[in-house]
């Protein structure tokens, strides 16, 4: 359709369906017509030449009307305030966390009861990991959906669910949920149908009669769980056919190439929104696009999909950002922000994965060069987009980067990744780290790692060794670790445990529905009376959440913090020091990190080569004020130290 014809079939289409395009729906009516051309073309790119074209158009331009008409007051009346506050969630007053519902807090209801542990810890946003109904043992952590809308008993309620969202809007909290739009569980309505044989629904999935498109695929997918779950296919012999299972042999890949699955999922996404989720987390978007002859990752189409979920999201919930959870190559991780004409215009939000995985490489190495060398993708994020930044998650750490940013910072990939696999699962001689290596793929030599923070960290096994020298190593590295998140830009999004020091927990290989995934090793179920000690001097927790709230009030009171513009590095006069500089009109600081077990020495000429020469710099961590010496002369940062120093004069 040209573009005045288009207008006036949206026209028609909103009259049709009520709304007042004049006065009360005026904002929204706008928004659906100016957002109609790039949806139109967007979808055509995918669906152009789909015999379900005009009726499944139709049917998404619908639902886009319908979500508005149920959105409940308070988030359209939310939606005008974000909008007037600009890109609301690039401020440094927000601080999340993320969490299991049922292993912090028991239930929802008991969550709704822990709101003040947040407030007394600074955090105002949470990431409810999957409460969508989702069968026990066969799950993933939530991330295999039978219903996306029903909260899963376990957690409680659909209305527990409501209550907890009203009172944390009370509480001016900003809530993520996922959408996990790659798979549905193999207990989901759909993949029953399928199963029993209906057509329909087989075609929302990947169905094959043999093994022949599926032996051609598996020689360029990539495998995801090659120890649990080899391979990305499995036979359903009910009836006796194929289908394509990317992650668990539970997680029925959703087929987008059939537009009535976008239409459905799209209603989710939308339904999502008008339960009062401010950022969507899309689970896996790299996997929703496949194509013969390719790895399946990162295709063009899976970007075509998430602009268009965008485009509708941004008419029929505007408050509502979207997070790309790509957990893939820096080069890669950044597309999801958007390219050509349609930069800061995809996903809002996206993993800092790059970041997370280069500092924990620092961590185990002392040296902060890879972390220097992989920087220039991630700069390249556009104004309008923020990171989350994070240490540790629910996921396994990759080691992500390329293999040329280790060559660079003058290492062999061979050997680097090696060491840096060995030190983690704890095998390297003199490595303090118990962590696990995950998914370990023997055809590739590609691990990933599974452990806490604190135990990654070194504390489980100082603690083992009553090495007190260890233990305040481990103390110190926490907190630097999570001190870089905070001040490198993004959203700082803590695992619920971490701020207070909580090690590995292994009490999941006694439990078959989890016992095959390691990950679970760092997904703790929060014992209450433990954290009480967060309030007794001289306790682990004590020190690690009092340092993680002052790590949290420190960024909140810095505006320069806000990430309205990346970062500025400073040029690397210490191979152990990662320096960068945040700086606006007003205010300009030097935040810099030592990733070595002794003292490390910066010279004060570092601090002269970004404009104005700083003569006083006050430290926003340790509270001093410095002078700024001669070039000859040093700042002295402490072992595992960290400062946040603002040039003052
Ligand atoms: C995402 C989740 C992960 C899950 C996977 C499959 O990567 O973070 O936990 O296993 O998607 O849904």
């Amino acid at each position: 359709m040209n573009s005045s014809a288009l207008h006036a079939f949206g026209t028609a289409l909103l009259q049709a369906h009520k709304i007042d395009i004049q006065k009360k729906d005026k904002a929204f009516a706008e928004r659906f017509l100016q957002h109609l051309d790039a949806i139109e073309s967007l979808f055509n790119l995918i669906y152009g030449g789909h015999a379900k074209r005009n009726a499944s158009f139709d049917a998404l331009l619908e639902s886009l009307i319908h979500y508005y008409q149920n959105r409940p007051a308070t988030f359209l009346k939310k939606d005008i305030a974000k909008e007037k506050k600009g890109y609301w969630y690039l401020s440094n007053e927000i601080t999340g966390m993320s969490l299991y519902v049922d292993r912090f807090a028991g239930s929802l209801h008991g969550l709704t009861e822990k709101l003040n542990y947040f407030e007394e810890l600074g955090v105002n946003f949470l990431h409810l990991m999957p409460v969508f109904e989702s069968p026990a043992g066969e799950s993933d952590g939530g991330y295999a959906v039978s219903d996306f809308r029903k909260v899963d008993a376990r957690f409680g309620s659909n209305e527990d669910l409501n209550a907890l969202i009203k009172k944390m809007n009370d509480q001016n909290m900003y809530l993520m949920l996922d959408i996990v739009l790659n798979h549905t569980s193999h207990h989901h309505e759909w993949a029953q149908k399928a199963k029993a044989g209906d057509s329909y629904f087989q075609d929302f999935f990947y169905f094959y009669d043999n093994r022949d498109i599926p032996n051609q695929l598996d020689q360029t997918m990539p495998e995801i769980f090659p120890e649990s779950s080899p391979g990305s296919f499995t036979y359903i012999p009910e009836c006796n056919k194929w289908v394509m299972t990317v992650f668990h042999h539970y997680q029925w890949d959703l087929n987008y190439s059939n537009p009535d699955v976008l239409v459905a999922m799209l209603g989710n996404v939308l339904h999502y929104a008008n339960l009062g989720v401010d950022i969507l987390r899309i689970d896996a978007p790299a996997f929703i696009w496949k194509q013969l002859g390719t790895t399946c990752q990162n295709l063009p189409q899976a970007h075509i999909l998430l602009r268009l979920i965008k485009q509708c999201v941004q008419v029929t919930s505007p408050g509502m950002a979207l997070l790309g959870e790509a957990i893939v190559a820096p080069d890669e991780i950044i597309k999801y922000f958007g390219t050509d004409n349609y930069v800061a215009k995809e996903c809002d939000v996206a993993y800092n994965a790059t970041q997370m995985a280069l500092q924990w490489d620092a961590i185990a190495t002392g040296d902060t060069r890879v972390m220097l060398a992989a920087q220039h993708p991630i700069l390249q994020k556009p104004y309008g987009c923020t990171w989350i930044s994070y240490t540790r998650c629910h996921d396994d750490i990759g080691l992500g980067y390329d293999d040329y940013m280790i060559e660079r910072a003058g290492f062999n990939p061979y050997h680097h990744r090696t060491y840096l696999k060995n030190f983690f699962a704890g095998w390297q001689e003199g490595s303090v780290a118990a962590g696990a290596l995950f998914s370990v793929n023997p055809k590739t030599n590609d691990a990933r790692i599974s452990g806490s923070l604190a135990s990654l960290c070194g504390l489980e096994k100082a603690v083992e060794w009553k090495s007190d020298m260890e233990i305040e190593n481990a103390l110190r590295k926490i907190i630097l670790m999570q001190a870089q998140t905070m001040f490198m830009g993004g959203i700082p999004m803590l695992f619920y445990g971490d701020e207070l020091a909580y090690t590995n927990d292994y009490s999941f290989l006694q439990d078959p529905g989890k016992s095959y995934d390691n990950r679970w090793m760092h997904r703790p179920i929060m014992n209450w009376t433990r954290n009480e000690k967060r309030k007794e001097a001289n306790s682990f927790e004590q020190r690690i959440f009092s340092e993680t709230q002052k790590l949290i009030a420190t960024r909140k009171a810095l505006n320069v913090i806000s990430d309205t513009k990346n970062v500025t590095w400073m040029t690397p006069h210490n191979i152990h020091v990662a320096g960068f500089v945040r700086a606006n009109e007003k205010t300009k600081l030097y935040c810099l990190f030592n990733y070595k077990h002794t003292a490390s020495f910066v010279t004060w000429y570092a601090f002269k080569e970004h404009g104005e020469r700083p003569s006083i710099l006050h430290d926003h961590w340790s509270g001093q004020d410095f002078k700024v010496g001669n070039d000859n002369e040093y700042f002295v940062l402490p072992p595992y130290g960290f400062a946040i120093l603002e040039s003052v004069t």
